[in-house]
């Protein structure tokens, strides 16, 4: 599934537009991105949404918890124009939205923020065959029930810790492809460990071209970015 040095768009395009909406997704493949990732949260009525908060109240013009909301509810909700006024009218995706809008032209990483919404996900994709898909979390019991349920999903490890040795063993156990930790905690021995293990290594989220440079020079796969146009540029040397 990935044949060169990935770039995601991380929560799509969102140092250019309001994260996690339809416009940011749009932006990133604009600006040359390879793949988007993406945050996923289930409504009240079992609908799996693009969010990155539990609650409305940083990135809508609504407040209180996403959970207590049906996805009608949701309808005139504003998701963009807290970022600018031109993004006014920007809407909370559904996950399905999203799948229609990409289709097979980017990679999707889908993040999982929450148990219910990884069976959901997985028959969502069932409806969406022909998307490249990545699923990945932070909750790692939901990663282990998915590949139990569905052997045929590409899996990715979240991790927050500067210890990877116990949590890379487990990412292979269950045949996870990838591992994603956050970009400050990487040095070139647990690129190398993870590649040894055949783990592609995608670390979060880089906007600074310095620190860019290092990691591609340790040899990461890819890297999250809310500047994809930047990163671009960077990797052809421009
Ligand atoms: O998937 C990488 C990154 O998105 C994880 O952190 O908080 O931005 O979802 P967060
Ligand atoms: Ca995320």
């Amino acid at each position: 599934m990935f044949q060169k040095t990935v770039i995601w768009a991380h929560r799509g395009a969102s140092g250019k537009a309001p994260e996690n909406t339809l416009a940011a997704f749009g932006l990133a493949e604009l600006d040359g991105a390879d793949g988007i990732e993406l945050d996923v949260r289930m409504t009240a009525d079992g609908v799996p949404v693009v969010m990155h908060d539990a609650t409305l109240d940083r990135t809508t013009d609504d407040s209180g918890l996403l959970a207590l909301r049906s996805l009608a509810d949701l309808a005139g909700v504003d998701a963009g124009r807290w970022f600018g006024p031109q993004f006014a009218k920007e809407s909370v995706p559904t996950l399905e939205q999203v799948l229609c809008q990409i289709q097979d032209r980017m990679l999707l990483n889908i993040e999982i923020k929450e148990f219910a919404a990884g069976v959901a996900v997985k028959r969502l994709l069932k409806r969406h065959a022909r998307c490249r898909v990545l699923i990945s979390s932070f909750d790692h019991a939901v990663l282990q029930a998915l590949h139990l349920d569905a052997p045929e999903l590409f899996l990715g490890y979240l991790s927050e810790d500067a210890d990877w040795d116990r949590l890379i063993e487990t990412a292979v156990a269950n045949r996870a492809v990838s591992f994603h930790p956050r970009q400050d905690r990487v040095v070139a021995e647990q690129v190398e460990l993870c590649h040894a293990r055949g783990l592609k290594i995608f670390p979060w989220v880089v906007d600074e071209k310095k620190r860019a440079m290092t990691l591609l020079e340790m040899g990461v796969d890819g890297l999250f970015t809310n500047e994809p146009g930047s990163l671009r540029r960077w990797l052809a040397g421009v």
